[in-house]
């Protein structure tokens, strides 16, 4: 993956540069609320600090909020672009952070039910970003829909979210569960959220993955492997970020929350 600075790329405009194929991530939860678009916008931002491109598409099309968390105030979105009225260099924006966003805002409540037509646009918008950036970032929405499936279904690796609270991890399992049998995804990354104590995040991995491969890996050669990307502490730092509508990553770079997702993206990255 190339780090070389891209001249046809400004500060405000969307890469034009044509370097290959974006790595697709897709972050994804059982449970909602848990972090994932905490997680993502702040990923985003660790990775365009390591000279990555980066978009991030709000693909929580029912409840899409990046554009809160972010503080930006789009005229175009993903809907503009879905019924034509924009083109894909006019909704692409530069978000705080270094990074680019590509909005779904309020208006895709209608796409939040998979369509024959929301397939084929989504498939479409992610065929046409993947030349220009290093990182498409995915921000799902949660649970086992078929729009939240197939968005992630759009995405070479995927991470899921997860709090240690009970609810969360048998929502997360559910999660895993469908995608190792109906995608048939033999790893999967975990990031564990708001984890009360170093090592939580292990052992709660440990945990689910002992149980997912009594499902999952019945047959001989099916293994699969949960793996921990990430431990990110419960962190009075983000909420104080979410509240003042600011990257935690830019504010509070010295919280052990920022640590952990500089940690996630050069795991990625390496
Ligand atoms: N590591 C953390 N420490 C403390 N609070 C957190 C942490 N991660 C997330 N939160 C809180 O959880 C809320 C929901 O996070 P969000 O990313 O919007 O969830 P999701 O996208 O999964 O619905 C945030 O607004 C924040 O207040
Ligand atoms: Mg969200």
């Amino acid at each position: 993956m190339s780090t070389a600075p891209d001249p046809a790329a400004s500060a405000t405009s969307p890469p034009r540069a044509t370097r290959g194929s974006a790595r697709t991530v897709a972050v994804t939860s059982g449970k909602g609320g848990v972090g994932k678009t905490f997680v993502t916008a702040n990923l985003a931002a660790a990775l365009a600090a390591q000279g990555q491109k980066v978009l991030v598409l709000d693909a929580d099309l029912g409840l899409a909020n990046l554009d809160v968390v972010l503080n930006l105030h789009p005229k175009l979105t993903l809907h503009d672009v879905f019924t034509e009225k924009a083109t894909l260099e006019q909704a692409i924006l530069p978000a705080p952070g270094g990074f680019f966003v590509l909005l779904a805002g309020s208006g895709m409540v209608e796409y939040s039910r998979l369509t024959p037509e929301v397939r084929d646009k989504l498939l479409h918008i992610i065929d046409l970003v993947k030349p220009r950036f290093d990182w498409v970032l995915l921000d799902t929405g949660a649970g086992i829909s078929d729009v939240v499936l197939y968005a992630v279904s759009l995405a070479t690796d995927v991470l899921v979210v997860a709090t240690p609270e009970p609810t969360s991890l048998t929502d997360a399992y559910a999660t895993i569960k469908v995608l190792a049998t109906q995608q048939e995804r033999r790893h999967v990354g975990l990031v564990v959220n708001q984890a009360n104590r170093v090592g939580e995040g292990k052992l709660i991995c440990g945990q689910l993955q002992q149980v997912l491969q009594r499902f999952v890996g019945p047959q001989p050669g099916q293994t699969f492997r949960l793996e921990l990307f990430a431990e990110v502490k419960a962190d009075p730092a983000v909420k104080q970020a979410v509240l003042k509508r600011q990257l935690m990553l830019e504010h509070y770079p010295g919280c052990d929350a920022a640590q952990a997702i500089r940690a996630l993206a050069a795991k990625l990255i390496g």
